[in-house]
């Protein structure tokens, strides 16, 4: 077969991203290249892809730039041009001004300006129109996160022929906030264009169904939405949209495999005598968000090398950061409260030649970022909301040796599932460092027990498991459903 140029008769399985798995990158010199885009998006759904001989489409993550559909692999890419006013309206303004912040607790306030809702309807609409050119007859969509809520609708409308399905990867906020947006009602509509609307959480899947009644005027079941089972349904005219929660994984037993490799062993302790042989060492892996927490983390450190309670003698913190969203006003502040942060810290703590926080601002190569995995003892993960948050999950993934200890925000997707983690509240820096504490504190046996339990539920809960869940319920469709109320 023909690998070079897209099917003429379409993809019978089609997922729709804001983000191309890999984004173009222009070099210095006027060239340009592939490289793997950030987040938490891409590491899920790439392997999915790979093992369905899909089709994705996506922006290919630098504006004014029109390339033809690549084939990578057996997996078509179509990338949707985006113009610079595009990137600055659509996805910094509205996807990630306003969205981002109101259905993340509104950590930051967000910014409601009607040129940016209206470059989000302008590039919604031409995502949905590529992605009708791609699709063949009664394929199957997957149209992925906040980016996108106006694609399912706007897509049935063009081809209703198509199965849709749609998965939010970050929270669904609390009706209250949802409720501040001026086109509410628009992205509830937007979305009940899918036969099948995903969130992580049954509370996520529960304040849609609300909102639903309320902003739709849609009959919906009532009763309690559970974990890949008992959805809830929306009636919309003669369609029945369900909706349900569906907790995202990562590729575990890979990641488990890629651990165990003696090359990634090796250099997991070459960075642990890199790092001068500490007695702990803690670590960070983010995307340089300020949902993430990284802040919170930095504080409580710094509050317990101030008591004495940390020696930097034998402790080191490494912080990973992914640079993000860099022309963001909320994401250059925080950049630079983090780098004093940073540089506070390391003054007052560090010896020479042994900083206290090594901080590295870029994103780091998958068989290295394994190796840190392995090498740290505790992993500070403390969003002060997160949808799921995959980092957890891969650092359970390569402690075969049942070896280390995870601090985990109650407020992230993943503290449903990772019950033994040491959890604290973020919004509270003592319940911060007692979690911290308690994880070096604790006896290797504890740790070990801990570690067990989160790694049985991360190996037998992949990603695998989360994308057939969702398509499994997407293709089963049309089952009877319970009954319906209005408000
Ligand atoms: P989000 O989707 O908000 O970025 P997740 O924790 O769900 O957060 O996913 C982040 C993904 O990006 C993970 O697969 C993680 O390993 C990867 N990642 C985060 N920080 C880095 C980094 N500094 N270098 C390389 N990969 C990173
Ligand atoms: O998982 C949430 C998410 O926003 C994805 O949609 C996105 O691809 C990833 O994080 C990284 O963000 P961005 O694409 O804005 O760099």
């Amino acid at each position: 077969p023909d690998t070079t140029t897209p099917r003429a008769a379409g993809a019978d399985f089609v997922v729709v991203a804001n983000r191309l798995p890999v984004d173009l990158e222009r070099l210095p010199d006027g060239t340009t290249r592939w490289k793997r885009s950030p987040g938490g998006l891409v590491t899920a759904l790439e392997s999915v892809l790979r093992n369905n001989n899909g089709a994705w489409v996506g922006w290919p993550g630098v504006p004014d730039v029109d390339v033809d559909p690549i084939i990578e692999d057996g997996l078509e890419l179509h990338p949707v041009p985006l113009s610079a006013d595009d990137v600055a309206n659509y996805y910094e303004g509205f996807s990630n001004g306003t969205l981002w912040p109101l259905y993340h607790d509104v950590i930051v306030r967000p910014e409601y300006h009607r040129h940016w809702w209206q470059a989000y309807v302008d590039v919604n609409r031409r995502f949905a129109e590529h992605t009708a050119k791609v699709a063949a007859q009664n394929a199957t969509v997957w149209v992925q996160d906040y980016q996108l809520q106006l694609v399912p609708k706007m897509l049935r409308m063009l081809r209703p022929d198509l199965t849709i399905g749609f998965f939010l990867h970050i929270p669904f906020p609390p009706v209250e906030l949802f409720m501040q947006m001026p086109w509410r009602t628009e992205i509830v509509e937007g979305l009940l264009g899918a036969d099948l609307i995903g969130f992580h959480l049954p509370g996520g899947a529960q304040n849609f169904l609300f909102l639903a009644r309320r902003l739709a005027g849609q009959p919906t079941s009532r009763g309690n939405v559970g974990v890949r089972s008992k959805l809830g349904v929306v009636q919309v005219g003669f369609r029945t949209v369900r909706v349900g929660a569906f907790p995202i994984s990562i590729a575990s037993a890979e990641m488990d495999e890629a651990s165990r490799r003696r090359s990634v062993r090796e250099r997991a302790a070459q960075i642990r005598a890199e790092l001068g042989n500490p007695k702990h060492i803690l670590l960070g892996v983010d995307r340089l968000d300020y949902t993430k927490g990284i802040d919170i983390r930095l504080r409580a450190l710094e509050e317990l090398l101030e008591t004495g309670e940390i020696d930097p003698k034998e402790t080191v913190m490494v912080q990973l950061a992914t640079p993000s969203r860099e022309r963001v006003d909320s994401y250059v502040q925080m950049r630079s409260d983090i780098e004093r942060q940073v540089g506070r810290i390391n003054g007052e703590f560090s010896r020479v030649g042994y900083p206290f926080v090594h901080y590295l601002h870029r994103p780091i190569p998958r068989d290295e970022l394994i190796a840190f995995f392995v090498a740290a003892d505790v992993m500070l993960v403390t969003p002060l909301r997160d949808g799921m948050n995959l980092v957890a999950k891969e650092y359970v993934a390569c402690h075969s040796g049942l070896n280390g200890a995870l601090v985990l925000s109650e407020f992230t997707g993943a503290a449903a599932e990772l019950r033994q983690a040491y959890q604290c509240n973020p919004h509270d820096l003592t319940s911060v460092k007692e979690a911290i504490m308690q994880s070096i504190a604790d006896d290797a046996d504890t740790r070990r027990r801990r570690m067990r339990s989160m790694r049985r539920q991360v190996l037998a809960h992949d990603v695998d498991r989360w994308a057939r869940s969702f398509l499994d319920a997407l293709a089963k469709g049309k089952v009877a459903g319970p009954a319906l109320m209005s408000d």
